[in-house]
């Protein structure tokens, strides 16, 4: 059976992963609805299913609000909706009329469904995107919308998809919300009878909550069980509404955009959203998260199978007092450890002594680079290390010459003011000018000095988001702004196909498949607290792989929480990601050099498991621990095991870790201590590794199968 199939007789079309489907239909009135999305099913089975029957018949009850593929507004309709539009006229109600529809295949492996509709009066083309891949079982969705007439008309809502899940009593939520510096605390709670919004408002993805959602009907655990769940590409504002009606059903529509947000589309426009794409999985939260790593690794990342380098960050080292001579002593302290791509943080530009002055004015602070940044990084290079550097291309402190240049280029209302936050202002990435500006001296930054690796920061929400001068601003910048950001960045990676990004947003507040799309890496909290960083680590990777997570080794007691907590913890906290290194290593005594230097040369010979292996929780954090992961290379013949426990209570009996999917008939040898175990043990009775007496006891089991 293809990926895609249709049956004309009953009007249905079936989408097929490896190990699930998805149908549907467009019904009498015209909208396209939703039959099933679950297991697999076959063309003929899936012919059996119907949408199920609304509860209440009434004059009040409308539609149901669950169980179309993009509900809109229009017709006695009264849930969220995800298409929203007012045409030139003032009339708002959408009504759908069928087109047509197009499969095909884009690319070997990969197959693509398009239904087309348009408005039965207005001059509006909708059409609902389908992608499927194989070996993965997402599925990407998107809606395009277009603009057939001669008048402008504004999309008030435009979703890319509406997910229905198949009736079921009790379906819960999970989610993370959060904050600077404590990022993805997970949540996991019932669907209350009513419409929940998972939200930002602040134009970035944002620490507060992050575009995705995991539903189960309250029975999966971590290893068994049904959850359907979806993640939205986008890196500025975005909306899910989940809601579960009040005769039962429970459905998600998501997209670009918050509450009040527009997008204005004139005549002959078209609009593309972001893809929503969304996974069903049974095998629990694990297996759902399982299948989000491989696809972002298979469909997401620019640079997949490249393993990434361990870096040192100067940020918590020198803040910004960054001078060419305490980076290259830094430079040179760092390659010792083994580190291999040497990253100059805040700090090295214009008049940027603090954070009051100098965002904007992108040339190496004088004083501090006499002969500008050629030699450190002539240095670094020499030293065998790549070289990086932070930037925060969408931002200008008031103090600085850009903004006395330029200071319309911000943000703004005319009446209004221009508030500050971190001291600084939002630049207008809307305006192709600024957004070109910033492509000009980025490229020619990274091409004068040979730079390898940029941290690209954004370190505030926008507000009085205004783009005075142009009609339709206001409204136009939420998206254009994003839009302009990815064309930057793709200009700057096709200009420069050996550059490397990370991304940030003052830690995880732009972590999301929009920007990993275009980037290698994320810094997924300004918290490098060790104790902390084991939940934030916990949340980000619900959805994202170990391979894009950075983690550093920072200093203690900890520039935030001022816990002390040893450098062997510190360590195997951060090999859970992309190990990293960002403390005043000049502070660190030659022990604890050469137990780093250890520490990462034993990381690098575990990061392919790590980086490009299957995560297993065997333990989560929460409660008196211990907390471990378990990693796993595709071809079973590696595992790592990471073990965190923090203060256990006495008495407590030594963790037995049961580990997962190892090669059942297989035998495994513990490299540290050379004992080889059967899979069948290490899976059926567990394993208890050694761990140190007292707190912050950690461990690094690494196993390797055995021939024969
Ligand atoms: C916020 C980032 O998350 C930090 O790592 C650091 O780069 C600072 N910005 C610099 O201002």
């Amino acid at each position: 059976m293809s990926a895609i199939s249709f049956d004309p007789a009953r009007g249905v079309w079936l989408l097929s992963t490896a190990r699930t489907s998805y149908a549907l239909r467009v019904d009498e009135t015209g909208a396209p609805c939703h039959l099933g999305w679950g297991p697999r099913l076959t063309l003929a089975a899936a012919g059996e299913l119907r949408t199920p029957p609304a509860g209440e018949s009434s004059s009040f009850a409308g539609r149901p609000a669950a169980g179309e593929e993009l509900p809109v507004d229009g017709g006695a309709r009264y849930g969220a909706p995800s298409l929203r539009v007012r045409f030139a006229d003032g009339t708002r109600a959408f009504e759908w009329q069928q087109v047509g529809h197009r499969t095909w295949e884009p690319a070997p492996g990969t197959a693509e469904l398009a239904l087309e509709f348009r408005d039965r009066h207005y001059p509006l083309d909708v059409t609902l995107h389908y992608r499927v891949h194989t070996g993965t079982d997402v599925i990407e969705r998107w809606t395009v919308l277009r603009n057939t007439g001669r008048e402008p008309l504004t999309v008030l809502r435009a979703d890319s998809a509406a997910w229905t899940l198949p009736p079921r009593d009790g379906y819960r939520l999970s989610h993370v919300t959060g904050q600077w510096s404590a990022e993805g605390l997970l949540h996991r709670e019932p669907v209350p009878g009513a419409e929940t919004v998972l939200t930002s408002r602040r134009g970035i993805t944002s620490h507060h909550a992050n575009p995705w959602v995991m539903l189960d009907a309250g029975d999966a655990t971590e290893d068994r069980g049904e959850v359907w769940s979806a993640a939205l590409a986008w890196s500025g504002s975005w909306q899910i509404t989940v809601q579960r009606t009040p005769d039962g059903r429970t459905a998600f529509t998501g997209g670009a955009g918050h509450d009040g947000t527009a997008l204005p589309l004139g005549p002959g426009e078209e609009h593309t959203t972001p893809p929503f794409a969304g996974v069903f999985t049974d095998g629990g939260f694990g297996a759902a998260s399982r299948a989000w790593h491989a696809y972002v690794r298979a469909h997401v990342l620019p640079h997949p199978d490249e393993l990434r380098p361990v870096l040192f960050n100067s940020w918590e080292a020198t803040g910004f007092g960054v001078s060419e001579q305490g980076q290259r002593e830094l430079a040179r302290r760092a390659v010792e450890l083994g580190v291999e791509l040497y990253v100059v943080d805040d700090g090295w530009f214009g008049g940027r002594r603090d954070d009051t002055a100098g965002l904007g004015d992108w040339t190496p602070a004088e004083k501090s680079f006499p002969n500008g940044l050629t030699p450190l990084i002539d240095e670094v290079h020499r030293l065998g290390m790549r070289f990086g550097l932070w930037v925060e291309p969408e931002m200008v402190n008031p103090d600085s010459d850009l903004y006395r240049a330029h200071p319309d280029w911000v943000l703004h209302f005319p009446h209004r003011t221009r508030t500050e936050l971190r001291n600084q202002l939002v630049l207008n990435f809307a305006r192709d000018d600024v957004a070109d500006w910033a492509h000009a001296w980025l490229t020619r930054l990274v091409a004068d000095n040979g730079i390898d690796f940029l941290k690209w920061d954004m370190n505030r929400a926008f507000s009085e988001a205004g783009w005075p001068g142009r009609e339709d601003g206001h409204d136009l910048l939420w998206t254009r702004y994003v839009q302009n950001l990815y064309r930057v960045i793709d200009r700057l990676r096709a200009d420069h196909p050996g550059l490397r990004i990370e991304a940030c947003s003052g830690g995880g507040g732009r972590v999301d498949l929009g920007a990993l799309s275009r980037t290698d890496q994320a810094w997924p909290s300004d918290n490098t607290d060790a104790a902390d960083r084991v939940s934030i680590q916990h949340g980000y990777g619900q959805i994202y792989p170990a391979g894009t997570m950075a983690a550093w080794v920072t200093d203690v007691p900890n520039q935030l929480t001022g816990r002390t907590v040893p450098l062997r913890y510190r360590f195997h906290v951060a090999m859970a990601g992309v190990l990293a290194i960002g403390g005043d290593l000049a502070r660190w005594t030659p022990e604890e050099l050469a137990e780093a230097a250890e520490l990462v040369s034993e990381y690098k010979k575990v990061r392919h498991i790590v980086q490009h292996g299957a995560l297993h929780r065997l333990r989560g954090p929460g409660d008196d621990g211990p907390t471990a992961v378990q990693y796993l290379t595709g071809d079973s013949q590696e595992a790592l095991v990471l073990v965190w426990q923090r203060a256990p209570r006495h008495g407590t009996p030594r963790p037995v870790l049961r580990l997962a999917a190892l090669a059942p008939e297989a035998r495994y040898r513990d490299t540290r201590t050379g004992e080889v175990h059967h899979a069948s043990v290490l899976m059926g009775y567990g394993i208890s590794p050694e761990l140190p007496i007292g707190d912050w006891a950690s461990a690094a089991v690494h196993l390797v199968r055995v021939e024969g």
